[in-house]
């Protein structure tokens, strides 16, 4: 079935209508005095995931409608395909299976008949990379002379892992240090290397595929600096995390953990991509984070569309997006733990929904991806939240806060609380009446995730969620949320303009690129 473009779909002319008829009118503290169940009907429970839509630009008919657009466009057909580990990603020819790398042993899932035997085959070949990584993780944290991990990869084989470290520090064993290189700016292996000791370092390449500049050029120094110090040991202080094992082997490292062409880079965290995470939380820490992954795929999987927490979510991102026509959305941990959660989104929604054709290659007449952009709170309110309250542009925000402390210093997490609840307060109710500089005008919407304590089950079950809602609006959009081609051009021209700058060759380059090389060469 070829289902209809989301434009095309009846429900999109009546969401339309409903906009102009009383949607870009809505106001949430009118909604809130006539709906004393507001706050019941617009949140819920998900796995692991509490969330309160309740203070978003929504009522009971925009919400029915979004879900009848999420039909009319075949939504649960494109996520059954996807489950069913079909070749949903196109233009690269490839399933989108990350799902498969959270399923618990034995597999709960029950593929299509079809695809049965293909998707047995790949959990067994998941089952047997996962114990052989977990294995290798618990042996890297016996070992007392290891102290130092450097995770060198970066996109996918970054965010991910070094967001998922530091949210999860505190289930991390004391003694042994995970540092995270992926810029090309020498800067950043310099600065991580003056500290290291060879004997005591474990180097992991992260790379999907194994040929990514960036993690070429901090790999080959960061072996270079080893072989310098006189220790040859690379088998035990080099391991590489790629689904390329021969251009890993080609490089000289024989320790290797494998993965598979149907995992994209910013869906790899739950492969050997999380082999740094499974070092810091250990083996059993990274089954528990699997399996709260997993509890959201099943409630992504079988939840009816109107009480399943991806699909509002992502139905929301299309309603803003293509309706009320904003065009970012501020991401607000209010969790120091969660600092790289907001650059982590970025990849996911960004790399995944940033385009601009269909699946067929043909442009698009409508939005797609908002700009994601934001830093824990309550840093951010003493930076950029004054535009978020009295600003021109309403920027939809999203704040994660946590129930449970992990810390025991008096004081804080009270405070931490009384703040997350009172920026989204400010933004709905503002402070209409006064005057000039002083008004608040209220009624900026906002979105409330809520996790009882960070640990590793309710991070996975937080990352999957998200994954899901970026699937959710891609699906709506009719994109491909599974490729990049956007990134490959600039790849492209640097490789040239590398050249061009030993030589100062500047023929048939443009006048600012051309002045700006000789500027720069050296
Ligand atoms: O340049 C974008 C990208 O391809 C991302 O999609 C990916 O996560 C990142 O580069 C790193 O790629 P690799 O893991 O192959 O080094």
């Amino acid at each position: 079935m070829n289902p209809l473009r989301c434009d095309q779909t009846p429900a999109w002319a009546e969401l339309q209508a409903e906009f102009s008829a009383s949607g870009r009118h809505f106001d949430l503290r009118q909604a809130f005095a006539n709906d004393p169940d507001r706050f019941g009907s617009f949140s819920q429970q998900a796995p692991h995931v509490f969330a309160d839509l309740s203070k978003n630009l929504i009522d009971a008919g925009s919400q029915a409608l979004l879900v009848a657009l999420a039909r009319q466009c075949g939504l649960e057909a494109q996520r059954d395909a996807m489950f069913a580990g079909e070749r949903i990603n196109r233009t690269e020819n490839r399933a989108a299976m990350h799902f498969l790398l959270r399923n618990p042993p034995p597999a709960q899932y029950i593929p299509a008949q079809a695809a049965i035997n293909k998707m047995a085959d790949a959990q067994a070949d998941v089952e047997a990379t996962l114990q052989a990584m977990l294995a290798y993780a618990e042996q890297i944290r016996a070992d007392a002379a290891i102290t130092d991990i450097v995770n060198i990869g970066i996109g996918g084989s970054d965010l991910g892992p070094q967001m998922a470290v530091l949210a999860l520090a505190e289930f991390a064993a004391a003694g042994q240090r995970v540092h995270f290189v992926s810029n090309i700016d020498g800067d950043e292996l310099a600065g991580v290397l003056k500290h290291l000791k060879p004997a005591n370092t474990l180097f992991l390449v992260a790379s999907k595929t194994f040929t990514t500049t960036e993690t070429m050029t901090n790999a080959r120094s960061a072996k270079a600096w080893f072989d310098a110090q006189g220790v040859h040991d690379i088998a035990r202080h080099f391991a590489a995390l790629t689904t390329n094992v021969a251009a890993a082997n080609a490089f000289g490292i024989t320790t290797t953990f494998g993965f598979w062409d149907w995992v994209g880079g910013r869906y790899s965290l739950w492969s050997a991509i999380g082999l740094p995470l499974a070092i810091a939380i250990g083996a059993a820490g990274f089954r528990e984070f699997l399996a709260g992954a997993h509890a959201m795929d099943e409630h992504f999987r079988t939840a009816p569309l109107e009480g399943n927490l991806p699909v509002r979510l992502g139905l929301l991102d299309v309603w803003y997006r293509n309706f009320h026509g904003f065009s970012s959305r501020s991401i607000a941990p209010y969790s120091s733990a969660l600092r790289r959660w907001p650059a982590y989104l970025q990849q996911l929604e960004m790399e995944s929904n940033g385009k601009r054709v269909d699946q067929h290659g043909q442009p698009l007449p409508y939005d797609t991806a908002p700009v994601l952009w934001g830093e824990p709170g309550t840093n951010g309110q003493h930076a950029y939240f004054q535009m978020l309250h009295q600003g021109t542009s309403v920027v939809p925000v999203e704040f994660v806060a946590v129930k449970k402390a992990a810390h025991a210093l008096p004081g804080h997490h009270n405070k931490l609380l009384a703040n997350v609840l009172a920026q989204a307060q400010a933004l709905m109710n503002g402070q209409p009446d006064a005057g000039g500089h002083r008004d608040f005008p209220g009624n900026r919407p906002s979105t409330f995730l809520l996790l009882d304590q960070l640990s590793p089950a309710s991070l996975g079950a937080l990352i999957a969620q998200q994954e899901h809602r970026v699937f959710v609006s891609g699906a709506i959009w009719g994109i491909n949320c599974f490729d990049q081609w956007g990134v490959e051009l600039g790849k492209v021209l640097a490789k040239d303009i590398e050249a061009r700058l030993a030589t100062r060759d500047v023929q048939g380059l443009d006048g600012s690129t051309a002045g700006l090389l000789c500027k720069l060469a050296p």
